[in-house]
């Protein structure tokens, strides 16, 4: 039923999704054993070496905003995640995390109406391997399990998953609030409109963020969390 595409090096995933939009359908998904030009969120490069899951698909209409598509993905990659024994916590708008380190990251773009959903997992990586500016700040699941675990078929669980999950946005809002880890935290957001920093207050269900900053109530939509 899920059509997944397995190269063996890309630049990114969601770049070859962009250029194959054609024959590429609703919930396929292209997976990469390396990529060469990995893209992070806000212009940051995301290492993408062999053993982690560099993964894309596409949705064609999705009935609420890439804030609440960002949650949808975050708890299917955690409920998938918890299968194998890896219990992990969600940082605001979508970090997936373990052990207050990072594990994977969600990169979502819109082309017209469709959605394209990136998702790196740093998996079956020796932490060695990341560069040193990189090694105190995430985690794989190599480090953690002490074992490997199988990339493909955590693939096709995420499609199976999002398909599941998307009926139910509602549930999909309270699960994510039952694994954030950023609320009621002192934070600092750094977005391209400049920095602000408060309280984490509420996570809304359009993926807003509501940060109490000097008395102000404000909710963002972008940018990223520093805890301070
Ligand atoms: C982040 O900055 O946290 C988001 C990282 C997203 C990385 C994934 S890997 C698969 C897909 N292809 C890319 O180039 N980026 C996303």
């Amino acid at each position: 039923m899920f059509n997944i595409i397995k190269l063996e090096e890309v630049d990114s995933t969601n770049e070859w999704v962009k250029r194959n939009k054609g024959k590429f359908s609703d919930l396929d998904g292209v997976f990469a054993k390396v990529q060469t030009r990995g893209k992070g969120r806000g212009k940051n490069k995301w290492f993408s070496p062999p053993g982690g899951l560099w993964f894309s698909t596409m949705i064609e209409k999705f009935p609420s905003t890439k804030g609440a598509l960002s949650q949808l993905s975050c708890v299917v990659i955690a409920d998938v995640l918890e299968q194998y024994k890896l219990n992990v916590e969600l940082k605001w708008p979508n970090d997936i995390i373990f052990s207050s380190k990072k594990l994977g990251g969600i990169l979502i773009e819109r082309i017209n109406e469709s959605f394209i959903i990136g998702i790196g997992l740093n998996l079956n990586i020796e932490l060695l391997t990341f560069p040193l500016e990189l090694r105190d700040k995430v985690i794989t699941s190599f480090e953690v399990l002490k074992k490997e675990i199988p990339i493909e078929e955590i693939c096709l669980e995420i499609l199976k998953k999002i398909s599941q999950w998307i009926k139910n946005l509602n549930r999909v809002y309270l699960r994510y609030l039952g694994l954030n880890c950023d609320l009621g935290r002192k934070v600092k957001l750094i977005s391209s409109k400049g920095e602000i920093i408060g309280q984490v207050i509420r996570i809304e269900k359009d993926g807003g963020i509501l940060i109490n900053s000097e008395g102000k109530e404000n909710t963002y939509y972008s940018g990223s969390l520093v805890y301070t």
